[in-house]
């Protein structure tokens, strides 16, 4: 199949309502789109990406009423965080009517719903008369494309059409939260903070990491340790012994340059310090940085606050995979 890349928003929902798969921009990643109700079409998005078909995917809407016709018993809370952070980077984990396949969610009885803010993803979604499933546009286990070029590296000849949104603004993926009563629970750190939530409801808030059990049955896959890792060794900079020969060693630093690293081995998430530019530079410096073969990688934490502590939930992921 020939992969074509465009901005044909016409085509793109022709190709939508016949059951194919497309890939989306959004704020966050992009995105493997199917229409949401149907189940072949969503079939094909798992054999895309090679994705086990216990791994449920998440829905976009054109608005938060659309969302939550979706879904039965919606809790104060999420009628709260829906106002502030939609159109956003926000996932809700709620339980869906019976109109929803279960195909979307592998069976489980709740559905992941979510409003993306992206200007052609909005115009895209205006048009559908269904939401759209649609997981990170990246082969299982990869890292997750916030480009044209990442989704094209990735899933050329699998896809007929890639819609080009640019770059996205966010570059990680959207936080993921669910409602235990009036408890909310955050399932996967992203472009929504703790802080964000924290701030807009009165509600106890508990982030639920990775752990040995949730290893065996994660809640979501963002929680299975290996995620988001580039093919090359990634280490912490804390572990950096410098007796070693760094010439064929990498280096993401966050505004500075490592003084034992070659400077043509570094690359720097953002010169002037901005935490937000740095989350929308992380996995283009992964792929970056993969490509070039380096022996190891090294990468520095970032700030852990705020979306600093999202950034650091992805390098704990990606540098875990060689931890003995
Ligand atoms: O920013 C994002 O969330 C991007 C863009 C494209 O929207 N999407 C994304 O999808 O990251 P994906 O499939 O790569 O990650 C979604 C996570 C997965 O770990 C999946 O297991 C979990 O959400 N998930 C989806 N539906 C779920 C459900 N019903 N119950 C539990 N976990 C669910
Ligand atoms: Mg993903």
């Amino acid at each position: 199949m020939n992969t074509e890349v465009g901005k044909d928003l016409e085509k793109v929902k022709v190709l939508l309502d016949n059951g194919s798969t497309v890939a989306i921009p959004t704020e966050t990643v992009y995105g493997l789109a199917a229409n949401g109700r149907n189940p072949e079409a969503i079939s094909k998005i798992y054999l895309a990406k090679q994705r086990p078909l216990s791994n449920p995917l998440i829905l976009h809407y054109k608005d938060a009423k659309a969302a939550f016709n979706d879904v039965l018993n919606v809790p104060k809370n999420a009628k709260i965080l829906a106002e502030k952070f939609w159109p956003g980077p926000l996932t809700m984990l709620l339980e869906k009517k019976s109109l929803v396949p279960d195909a979307v969610t592998a069976g489980k009885p709740r559905v992941a719903v979510r409003v993306p803010a992206h200007k052609t993803c909005q115009q895209l979604l205006q048009k559908l008369s269904y939401p759209v499933a649609a997981p990170s546009a990246n082969i299982y286990g990869r890292i997750s494309p916030t480009c044209v070029d990442h989704v094209k590296d990735q899933l050329n000849t699998r896809i007929p059409y890639i819609l080009d949104g640019g770059p996205c603004s966010k570059g990680i993926e959207s936080t993921i939260i669910g409602f235990d009563q009036e408890k909310i629970m955050i399932y996967r750190l992203g472009s929504v903070t703790i802080e964000d939530i924290l701030s807009s409801t009165n509600a106890e808030v508990f982030y639920v990491e990775s752990d040995a059990q949730i290893e065996k049955a994660p809640i979501t896959s963002g929680m299975v340790k290996h995620h988001y890792a580039p093919n090359t060794p990634m280490f912490s900079s804390e572990d950096l012994n410098t007796s070693l020969d760094l010439s064929n060693c990498g280096y993401i630093g966050f505004d500075m340059l490592h003084p034992d690293f070659p400077t043509s081995n570094q690359f720097l998430l953002d010169e002037t310090g901005l935490i937000d530019a740095a989350a929308s530079q992380l996995y283009r410096a992964f792929h970056i940085m993969d490509a070039k073969r380096f022996k190891h990688l090294y990468i520095t934490w970032l700030p852990d606050k705020g979306i600093g502590r999202s950034i650091n939930d992805r390098i704990k992921r990606a540098i875990q995979k060689n931890k003995p």
